[in-house]
């Protein structure tokens, strides 16, 4: 009977995994996520191979870059050369039917830790976005599907659609993320790219999360800009913001399912004091049930094996 009344099914199909990845030779776990690994290119293959066989469609990619790269101005962002594309080109080689996501902003790569340049302490909107666009152009030229720009400057997805098409990538899509919240909820993941701030804060960018109705003007801007799918981030604290946007638009909506999020779950398990296999598909369901076709989470792997069983 339940079943036949379910409305709201998860599978596989709806997960995107992220992955953390550097430039060396071993696989290195993540102190700050119990359960996430830095993968060396070698490891990220393999893993990706294992969510392949899950039933996974997808992963997001985010790189932890050498200091010794890190520039004012994130050049290394746009070399073809760099880990992110070689990354994307021994994934495609082996899946070649896997949908790699990529990340479009600059903290991995900018001594600031911003995702945008910085000076005098101000983020330069538009001067960001002329790199964006080289950075998106440039995963693209590795083989990217979908580009992702998680850096909330303004006017970045008009630009990179045009920067995409003039470079001849017409069919590599955009997934905005709309309504990015300034949240606390980041913490784990910064310190596993070692990409937290130098100074100052992301409120410039990002959103306030007392805010509900700017991100209909956001995803109002997004779809006028050219967007292919909508993203709300955080995903558990902002079940409202979700539904909203999946009320207010025909285009796929996505949900990250953040570090602190995942990490939350993890620690309250570890120590026992929920059940994690339990509260994870609680969480994820609560996503979907809120109106988002796509998540994603640290737990795609997890998920997708209670799913199949
Ligand atoms: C930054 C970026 C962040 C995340 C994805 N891309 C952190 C931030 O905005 O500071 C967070 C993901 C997570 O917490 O799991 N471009």
């Amino acid at each position: 009977m339940r079943a036949l009344t379910r409305e709201t099914l998860l599978s596989p199909g709806d997960f995107v995994l992220p992955l953390f990845l550097h430039d060396l030779t071993v696989d290195e776990a993540i102190d700050s996520m119990p359960g996430c690994t830095r993968w060396s290119l070698d490891g990220l293959v393999k893993e990706v191979g294992e969510a392949v066989a899950l039933g996974i469609p997808a992963v997001v990619l985010f790189p932890a870059i050498d200091e010794s790269l890190k520039t004012k101005g994130a050049e290394e962002c746009y070399n073809l050369e760099g880990l992110v594309p070689r990354a994307i080109r021994a994934l495609k080689a082996a899946y070649p039917d896997l949908v790699v996501m990529t990340d479009v902003a600059l903290d991995p790569y900018n001594i600031d830790g911003h995702d945008g340049l910085v000076e005098d302490g101000e983020i330069l909107n538009d001067e960001t976005v002329a790199v964006l666009c080289q950075q998106a152009v440039c995963q693209a030229g590795a083989g990217a599907d979908i580009v992702a720009p998680s850096d909330m400057m303004d006017g970045r997805v008009a630009a990179l659609r045009e920067a995409l098409d003039a470079a001849g990538f017409e069919k590599v899509s955009i997934c905005s993320y709309t309504a990015k919240y300034a949240s606390a909820f980041y913490g784990p993941f910064r310190g596993a790219l070692g990409s937290a701030p130098k100074a100052g804060d992301k409120k410039t960018y990002q959103m306030d999360p007392a805010n509900r109705r700017e991100a209909l003007r956001e995803l109002k801007l997004d779809e006028e800009e050219g967007a292919d799918m909508v993203m709300v981030k955080p995903a558990g604290a902002y079940l409202d913001i979700i539904s909203d946007v999946r009320k207010n638009t025909t285009l796929p909506v996505a949900a990250y399912q953040v570090s602190g999020e995942y990490l939350m779950i993890k620690s309250a398990s570890a120590d026992g004091w929920v059940n994690e296999e339990a509260v994870m598909m609680e969480s994820l369901i609560a996503i979907k049930r809120a109106g988002a076709d796509v998540i994603l989470t640290y737990f795609a792997k997890e998920a997708a094996r209670v799913l199949k069983a």
